[in-house]
């Protein structure tokens, strides 16, 4: 079976026809730059020129940075703040042919870890961590989601999370993997001390470096990277669209 999932991220907003079989994307993602300012109407017309270059009229999952409900933005630390009480189903619905469902991004990288990849038959308390501009947070109860978790935001050191620990702190700071791991550990020591997961998921891009500083955490909880890598979310959207997993 197929479906369609589009990520919106601060950067760059992409999609692609899935194969919800086997987990991965149909053929080559399009990615376009994300309008700067990143609003709402600017945002809805790249996701339905992404749609209509697949000739896609089916239903679609679409990913947001910042806590959905029903549909309805309720956040948006690292996008434009006028998405705050936005209707983004009903938004996009008007600008495409399908019926849309949108949900947290790091949720839909969750979902489809899940599925397909590191969570694939874990039970117990999981919780998949993506590391980018922000830190996104999933949680996954014997495999079924705690939708909208922000664990991005919790206070370490009278700090916001993510704001010392995610990738873009990293590239901001201009820090080493070893200075960087060191963040990482600290925040992980914060979440673990409230959360106790029996597993650890880390996705974003830089879990492609895992090497270089997975090893390097002192965590008491295990901790392996995504194997989707920068399709999770794609993937995951595209799931949640046509289980209706979406809160
Ligand atoms: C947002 C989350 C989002 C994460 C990753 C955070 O700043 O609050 O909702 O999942 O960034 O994009």
């Amino acid at each position: 079976m197929q479906g369609f999932g589009v990520d919106i991220g601060g950067s760059g907003i992409k999609g692609c026809l899935v194969d919800l079989d086997e987990g991965r994307l149909v053929g080559e993602r399009v990615r376009i730059e994300t309008p700067q300012p990143s609003v709402p109407d600017a945002v809805y017309g790249v996701v339905a020129t992404i749609v209509e270059s697949f000739g896609w009229s089916g239903q679609v999952g679409v990913t947001f940075p910042g806590v959905m409900k029903a549909g309805v933005a309720h956040t948006a630390a690292n996008v434009d703040k006028t998405w705050i009480g936005t209707d983004v189903d009903a938004g996009l619905e008007q600008r495409i042919a399908g019926s849309v469902q949108t949900l947290n991004d790091a949720d839909a990288a969750g979902l489809a870890e899940m599925r397909y990849g590191a969570g694939r038959d874990r039970n117990g308390v999981v919780l998949m961590l993506t590391f980018g501009t922000g830190i996104g947070s999933a949680l996954f109860v014997d495999g079924r989601l705690v939708p909208n978790t922000e664990f991005g935001h919790i206070q370490v050191d009278g700090e916001d999370g993510e704001r010392r620990a995610s990738a873009a702190a990293r590239e901001r700071e201009e820090l080493g993997y070893p200075e960087w791991a060191q963040r990482v550990d600290r925040y992980l020591d914060v979440l673990e001390a409230g959360l106790w997961p029996d597993l650890i998921i880390v996705g974003g891009g830089v879990s492609k470096k895992a090497h270089k500083w997975v090893p390097l955490l002192s965590t008491r909880t295990p901790v392996v990277p995504a194997q989707l890598q920068n399709d999770a979310g794609i993937v995951g959207a595209a799931l949640a669209a046509v289980e209706r997993l979406a809160p």
